[in-house]
């Protein structure tokens, strides 16, 4: 009946945000390499990097951490987050970790060795670079949908023919496991169906091949089935979760995302023998298996967290207002990935500055003229993030596409703030002939685009 939405909380603790000009900010971003991650906080008005972390916690997950209890072994907070996570997922064995590429590191070493091959329907940047530093390859097979322009329900499926390829080409000895990332990030924050898990699960089961669930955005995920799936209409979404959780062998997690906590992740599996292997390295590097690197109190946190992240009336909200932006910024004609995703919007950057070459950085051009003009801090996914260098002759090679993302933090920011994201990026489309080229100037060797720098040129 009612158009406007309304954030489903009150707001009961207040951080101020600090105002600056453009003028201000022009320079602030020169002295940062004119790479955002290089920013302080402090000087971004609406800060739109990630939904990673960033998260506000509630009162009932404050008042959870009070409870919080630091025994180093067998802390009753341990088995309150056990007790959460399995309740959602299923899975037998729980295994804490301070973030989710914590899990990765621990799941791919305990599962890949040199040569092997790693189908996902994209990896996320952390997973790529972690199943790359086992020697493995990270396959991705996105889905034909995920590539068109058009917009359809689940465009972060899976490409089913191409995982079969995938096990006729390597052999199922090459595949340790499968990953399917839900919903797929870096594909663009697009859901994946249950339709979609069951025949990965099928095609892994004929294979005798796990299948692991990278489950960050998992109630999200499910909300988009309960919206778009024929079903799932009336199906609580912690049951959704539950029952794309019985299709896999395990999971990994970052509770920084639909968690809401602002640090944390675990690992999870059914297998007995994985567990135990991954429990000893966990000890080696995060600590020991009933805190993981993580604080009684973060365990805590998370076990409140999960049960508020698949909250109805909070998913409702948060979809429907990740899609006004989406909508808005449609209808002003700004290049996006439609249907807008869960946790972010991506801008189409190749469309958005149509004068500059993929090695011309577009991604960062958009970056650079939001944040200097607006103040908005987003993020680029495009060459810098998954392009690369040859090391030997230095030549450099595109990414797959050029996208900016503008990530929502979960219960941060009001309507007023999406308004205002509106505003800033449409006016920056509207000026988008005068984004410069930029080019990288200084890069490390892996996972790049957190500290490189970069300095505009003149365009061709
Ligand atoms: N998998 C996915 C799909 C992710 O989006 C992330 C993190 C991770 C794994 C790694 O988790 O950060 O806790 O180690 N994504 C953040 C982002 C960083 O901005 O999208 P982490």
């Amino acid at each position: 009946m009612f158009k406007t939405i309304i954030e489903p909380f009150r707001i009961k603790s207040v951080e101020p945000i600090r105002m600056t000009t453009p003028a201000e900010r022009e320079k602030k971003v020169k002295d940062a390499g004119y790479n955002v991650f290089l920013l302080r906080s402090e000087d971004v008005i609406i800060d739109l990097l990630t939904d990673s972390g960033t998260g506000a916690m509630s009162s009932e997950q404050w008042a959870a951490m009070m409870r919080g209890d630091e025994s180093y072994a067998g802390s009753p907070s341990f088995y309150r987050f056990e007790t959460a996570v399995r309740n959602l997922t299923g899975f037998q064995h729980i295994i804490p970790t301070h973030q989710g590429r914590a899990a990765e590191r621990i799941l791919f070493s305990v599962m890949c060795k040199e040569g092997d091959v790693v189908p996902n329907n994209t990896h996320f940047d952390t997973t790529r670079a972690n199943v790359e530093a086992r020697g493995a390859i990270a396959l991705d097979l996105p889905s034909v949908a995920s590539k068109s322009r058009e917009s359809a329900p689940f465009k972060g499926n899976m490409d089913i023919d191409g995982l079969r390829r995938a096990f006729k080409e390597y052999g199922p000895d090459r595949i340790p496991l499968v990953m399917v990332t839900v919903t797929n990030n870096s594909g663009g924050g697009q859901p994946v169906s249950m339709a979609n898990v069951r025949d990965i699960a099928e095609v892994c089961r004929e294979h005798n091949t796990p299948l692991y669930i990278d489950a960050c955005r998992i109630a999200e995920n499910a909300y988009f089935i309960k919206l778009r799936e024929p079903g799932f209409a009336n199906k609580p979404v912690c049951d959704i979760v539950h029952e794309m959780c019985d299709l896999a062998d395990g999971c990994t997690m970052s509770a920084k995302k639909d968690a809401i906590v602002n640090i944390g992740g675990f690992l999870a599996t059914r297998n007995d023998d994985v567990a135990k292997a991954e429990k000893d390295l966990l000890i080696l590097t995060e600590g020991f298996p009933t805190y993981g690197g993580l604080a009684g109190r973060d365990l805590e946190a998370i076990a409140q967290g999960l049960v508020e992240g698949c909250d109805e009336d909070y998913l409702h909200y948060r979809l429907t207002s990740t899609r006004y932006l989406g909508e808005h910024l449609t209808a002003a004609g700004v290049p996006i990935i439609t249907p807008p995703g869960g946790h972010a919007i991506y801008i189409d950057a190749a469309s958005f500055a149509p004068h500059l070459s993929a090695l011309q950085l577009p991604g960062i051009a958009v970056c650079v003229a939001l944040y200097v003009l607006g103040g908005l801090r987003s993020v680029e996914i495009g060459t810098v993030m998954f392009g690369r260098r040859d090391p030997k002759t230095g030549e450099e090679y595109p990414g797959p596409r050029e996208l900016v993302r503008l990530a929502i933090p979960r219960r941060v920011y009001t309507q007023s703030h999406i308004d205002y994201v509106i505003e800033v990026v449409t006016e920056v489309y509207r000026r988008n002939r005068d984004l410069p080229a930029y080019r990288i100037v200084e890069q490390a060797l892996a996972l790049r685009h957190f500290t490189a720098r970069f300095e505009p040129t003149a365009a061709e």
